[in-house]
């Protein structure tokens, strides 16, 4: 363990989850608790629940869950310690770590520290002579200016295969965390680490706190892969940071600029449009959309011209809507991305495009249109039924009779048969949309699709009989003492899920060689999602008050039995199968 337990505690105590959470979200009284918009999905009416009393919160819709460290984690993405250390800073606590763990355990702080340190070695090669091809580059094929390159700490790698590790070495990091750090790979033949970037033009990646997370490496030719870029690490997560972001957060109060590539951005904020961030490599995640949605309420994408480019567009709008964005799209003309037609046409007719972005209906009505031709009948027919399909997804009946009118014209039909056609095709897909929610519902009550716990699927029985017996452990503690004192028999062998397994196991550990029990310290041990579920199935077992005991009772032999039933099953041990049908016979006779 990193951080004390007596600091998560005391950390957890001067913590006032509602005051922290009403920092976020707007929260409003219920009762004993309180109640607003869940921060982690997107709703239309609460169902997101702080509990003051457990000094917990809850989603009812979405499943999130967990404590005030919990909290933090999801909402700023960080790791348990870190997320720790926030709330410690808060509160004016001050952290004394444990001897961190010498194998496997690299923090996040060390990870941003080397990564800091290979940053500064990859500028300082930039501008040293070793580095002159890679400035010839960025300054001549690229046209970037010094203070651009020293702005966003532009590097270069040399294509050394010891250079940085041997810098590396002598600022104290070893092998194992350079390897992990991704700054260095091992070399299967002699075990020797090797410099992992070589003769790369290179990009720190760095997020909204100013760490240095990872990198992307560039070739300065034609040569595959053009990019390299730094695995996930404890300090990064590709899926939950943009470039550029700690940059473009100062400057997004309108809108965000999305694009596609490094390169895009760079060219983007060296003609004043600093609000611009990029993916790091791959397509647009929720969790970027939702990091997006703390910044502005607009996203201009502007991907590149091509086929992928423009797919990728209608995607990213997808997700980006999904979050309540209003979300625009720019199509550069003549260049192939927004950095070629800076280069090309200049920042003023950039800004004509960016005034001029359409909505995501006009973006997809005008491709409808562009596809067919009004003269032709049948080509007509055609593009009202795909437009009666688009508009028909539009939530709002006034903004649906409003593209109806805008498109109209266009299709020569009046607007009346038109605004008939969509509401039918609105109906008729509700329907569809309510037979499948139900088709979904079931197969969800059959633990089908349950990611948290892929297991459940196998036996929902077994794993609801887990959840009870972990949600009362987790509460009370003259239960945890049934277990130990062995009055109630049950092991780690005996659960059915791997979750189950991991968390019983976990409790119990606590509770006998730890000082007892803790929920804050499972977040050390438990994703962001697996506290969710935790905290779920801690909150259902609240009401169950002085029946708890029989609860536990029935829950413990529902699920031997159960897991018996599915042991069987799953082994196919035909001896085993044979007895259970003479036991069966048995007890009819
Ligand atoms: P330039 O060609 O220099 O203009 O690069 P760009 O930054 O405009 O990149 P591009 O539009 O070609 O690709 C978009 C993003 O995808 C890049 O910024 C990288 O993050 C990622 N990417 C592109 N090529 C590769 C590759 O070969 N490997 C990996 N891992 N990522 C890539
Ligand atoms: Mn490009």
């Amino acid at each position: 363990m990193m951080i004390p337990r007596e600091v998560v505690e005391e950390v957890r105590r001067r913590t006032d989850i509602v005051e922290l959470i009403g920092s976020y979200v707007t929260l409003k009284r219920a009762g004993s608790n309180f109640g607003g918009l869940c921060p982690f999905h997107s709703e239309k009416t609460p169902s997101f629940t702080v509990f003051p009393d457990s000094e917990s919160f809850y989603c009812f819709g979405c499943g999130a869950g967990g404590d005030a460290i919990t909290f933090v984690m999801k909402n700023e993405n960080l790791d348990y310690p870190s997320a720790v250390e926030v709330l410690a800073a808060r509160a004016g606590i001050q952290i004394v770590k444990e001897q961190e763990k010498s194998t496997g355990g690299l923090t996040r702080k060390r990870v941003h520290d080397m990564n800091k340190d290979a940053a500064k070695f990859f500028h300082q090669c930039l501008l040293a002579p070793i580095g002159a091809e890679g400035l010839k580059y960025l300054t001549e094929k690229r046209g970037l200016s010094m203070a651009l390159i020293k702005h966003f700490g532009l590097g270069f790698a040399p294509g050394s295969f010891n250079m940085l590790t041997d810098y590396m070495h002598k600022k104290g990091y070893t092998d194992a965390e350079l390897a992990q750090g991704f700054l260095c790979g091992i070399s299967q033949k002699n075990g020797r680490a090797y410099d992992y970037f070589r003769n790369r033009v290179m990009f720190p990646i760095i997020d909204t706190a100013g760490n240095v997370i990872a990198f992307g490496g560039r070739v300065m030719d034609d040569s595959k892969p053009k990019y390299l870029n730094s695995s996930d690490t404890p300090a990064f997560q590709k899926r939950k940071n943009l470039f550029a972001l700690n940059f473009a957060k100062n400057h997004s109060t309108d809108r965000l600029i999305l694009c596609e590539g490094y390169m895009d951005v760079i060219s983007l904020h060296a003609y004043g449009f600093e609000n611009a961030v990029a993916t790091l490599g791959t397509a647009i995640t929720p969790e970027q959309a939702r990091l997006m949605t703390k910044y502005t309420k607009q996203v201009i994408i502007c991907y590149d011209a091509d086929e992928a480019g423009q797919r990728a567009a209608v995607k990213a709008m997808e997700v980006l809507g999904q979050v309540g964005m209003d979300v625009r799209v720019l199509h550069v003309n003549d260049a192939k991305d927004p950095d070629e037609y800076l280069r090309k046409f200049g920042d003023a007719r950039f800004r004509r495009l960016i005034e001029g972005s359409r909505t995501e209906f006009s973006y997809k009505s005008e491709k409808i249109f562009a596809k067919y031709s009004m003269d032709i009948p049948e080509e007509r027919i055609k593009a009202s039924e795909e437009l009666c399909a688009l508009i028909a997804a539009t939530p709002s009946k006034v903004e649906r009779e409003i593209y109806a009118s805008m498109v109209a014209d266009k299709l020569k039909i009046s607007i009346d048969s038109l605004k008939n056609d969509i509401e039918r095709t609105r109906s008729k897909k509700l329907r569809a949309l309510k037979q499948k929610e139900s088709k979904d519902a079931g197969l969800s009550a059959k633990g089908y699709g349950d990611r948290v716990n892929p297991d459940t699927a196998r036996n929902v029985q077994a794993v609801a009989a887990e959840e009870a017996i972990i949600g009362l452990l987790m509460l009370y503690p003259e239960h945890r003492k049934m277990i130990t004192s062995g009055t109630i028999a049950l092991t780690e062998e005996d659960f059915f899920s791997a979750l189950g397994k991991r968390a019983f196991a976990r409790i119990m550990k606590m509770e006998q060689e730890e000082g007892g029990f803790s929920y804050s310290l499972l977040g050390e041990d438990f994703t962001p999602d697996e506290m969710g579920r935790l905290q779920s199935m801690l909150q259902k077992r609240r009401a169950l008050a002085e029946n708890g005991t029989a609860v536990l009772r029935a829950s413990v032999t529902t699920l031997l039995e159960q897991k018996r039933k599915s042991d069987a099953r799953e082994s196919g041990d035909v001896v085993q199968s044979i007895q259970q049908l003479l036991d069966a016979k048995k007890k009819k006779q």
